[in-house]
């Protein structure tokens, strides 16, 4: 089967970006991204590319030179569906809110709808690919429900789970260590789509790289990958307090562990905790799967990851008020990122949002500078009407310092390293206290200065 109609539903981090590759990586298909969110379609759809509801390094250029030719964005959800031969659910899937399997099961709500408005709408055979971060088992219940219509339109379902991280997506997309088609391997019809879906991935990666497996194997493959490397994250971040208490330097511990090639040097940088939409959702759902067939175990050990990430962001916290000689009521703490990791505008989970919270609870007044993200979206995330006033977002990082009794790093964008630190210095109240809580400041400069410093992982 040849593909020359493709439709995303869900135009967010994952399904814009890799649409936009998609996109300029086949010009012969057309490609249309569609959401229920007109606003965020209006925003795909702006004329200054700059305003385009994702940042990601380079995606701009690459929407910029497909828009409108190959690529559409639109709320018309029905007639996309029905014109496309293959359809990519790629709507959020975040942790359940309420009922069973609260706070740890990925909530299917969304992914039901889409299953339901294919069905509905489609009149002749269909690929449905899974791009959302799934439990183990959906693309069975999606199929149960596709195939229940009655319409006799044949469905195959693949899963083709998403690795691109944040602020490296078009890179990732561009350049993948591995694209992953997981697919019905019992049957001609299976194969058929699998085959399908590696054609279009092979107009840009080579096929050593594109690996096909079984649907389940798919499915936990993408939550044991963000398993491992959350893993990964708290343990270099639970060195990093025995690095403070015993006077190493986490920085050097990761670099000499990392020179062993079983270990590797990447994802080893101890932080104030890892954040993303992806993280924690998706090891909350492996806990809950393993619980779900009463391994307790399994799911202790994986628990702990998380148990370790909310330990390393209050200790933060902590740190800042014990060293404020215990009191930070009524005094300013300059945030420098709000982001949950450099180069993205996105905040869900951010580090910064607990830190904040903590600090705010201890009524310290607490203003924000982020290069990318918006202010309403801060408030968003604090979401406590309590705080308003204890709560400010500002466009400039000298604003936010000025009078400020320390500045807290929370975020590692590039350009925090290169601010007039002695300008900062002059306008703080003194002693003036930097808590690095991304490791990415040149301590002995700032202390020459006559900053206060703490650095994450150095004693
Ligand atoms: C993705 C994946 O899909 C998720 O499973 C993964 O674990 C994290 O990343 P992401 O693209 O980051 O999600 O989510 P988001 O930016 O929230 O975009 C999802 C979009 O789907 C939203 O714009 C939302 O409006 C849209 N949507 C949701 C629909 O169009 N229809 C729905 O029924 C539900
Ligand atoms: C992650 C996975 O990397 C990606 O493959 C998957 O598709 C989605 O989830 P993302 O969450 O976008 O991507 O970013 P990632 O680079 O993995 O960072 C996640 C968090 O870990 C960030 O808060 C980051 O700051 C933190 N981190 C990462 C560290 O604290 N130290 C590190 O060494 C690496």
């Amino acid at each position: 089967m040849k593909i020359e109609n493709i439709c995303c539903i869900g135009a967010g981090y994952v399904g814009g970006p890799t649409m936009a590759v998609i996109a300029q990586k086949c010009p012969d298909i057309k490609v249309t991204v569609v959401d229920i969110n007109s606003d965020r379609i209006a925003a795909w759809n702006d004329k200054n590319l700059k305003n385009l509801p994702v940042f990601e390094p380079g995606l701009d250029n690459i929407v910029g030179s497909c828009r409108d030719k190959n690529l559409f964005f639109t709320t018309e959800v029905d007639k996309a569906i029905d014109e496309a031969h293959m359809i990519f659910i790629s709507v959020n899937t975040p942790t359940k809110t309420y009922g069973k399997g609260k706070g740890m099961a990925a909530d299917l709500k969304y992914i039901e709808l889409c299953a339901r408005q294919i069905a509905k709408v489609a009149t002749d055979d269909k690929i449905v690919v899974e791009k959302s971060t799934l439990p183990v088992r959906t693309a069975s219940a999606i199929k149960s429900i596709l195939d229940n219509t009655g319409s006799g339109v044949k469905f195959q379902i693949l899963s083709n789970p998403e690795f691109l991280a944040e602020g490296t997506a078009i890179e990732d997309l561009l350049h993948p260590d591995r694209v992953l088609i997981g697919g019905d391997t019992s049957t001609k019809e299976g194969n058929n789509a699998m085959k399908a879906l590696v054609e279009i991935y092979s107009n840009w990666v080579s096929q050593e790289r594109i690996l096909t497996t079984n649907v389940w194997s798919s499915e936990l493959s993408k939550l044991t990958a963000n398993a491992f490397l959350a893993q990964r994250v708290s343990s270099i971040n639970a060195m990093s307090v025995i690095c403070e208490k015993t006077g190493a330097d986490v920085n050097e511990v990761a670099k000499a562990i990392g020179m062993d090639s079983r270990i590797g040097p990447k994802f080893l940088k101890s932080s104030v905790g890892f954040g993303g939409s992806c993280f924690q959702k998706d090891i909350l759902n492996l806990v809950y799967i393993a619980k779900s067939y009463g391994l307790n175990e399994v799911a202790d050990y994986w628990e702990q990851v998380i148990k370790m990430n909310d330990y390393q962001k209050n200790r933060f916290s902590d740190n800042i008020v014990s060293t404020l000689y215990n009191t930070v009521a009524g005094k300013k703490i300059a945030f420098f990122g709000w982001a949950f990791k450099k180069d993205t505008n996105d905040t869900r989970e951010s580090p910064a949002i607990q830190v904040a919270k903590n600090l705010l609870n201890e009524q310290a007044y607490v203003e924000v500078f982020d290069p990318k993200v918006k202010s309403e979206q801060v408030f968003k995330d604090i979401n406590n009407n309590n705080s308003e006033d204890l709560l400010k977002v500002k466009k400039n990082p000298y604003q936010v310092a000025d009078k400020a009794h320390a500045i807290a790093i929370l975020t590692e964008w590039d350009e925090f390293m290169d601010y007039d630190w002695q300008k900062i210095y002059d306008s703080m109240l003194k002693p003036a206290f930097v808590f690095d809580g991304r490791g990415i400041l040149d301590t002995n400069k700032l202390e020459n200065i006559g900053f206060v410093c703490y650095k994450i992982g150095m004693g």
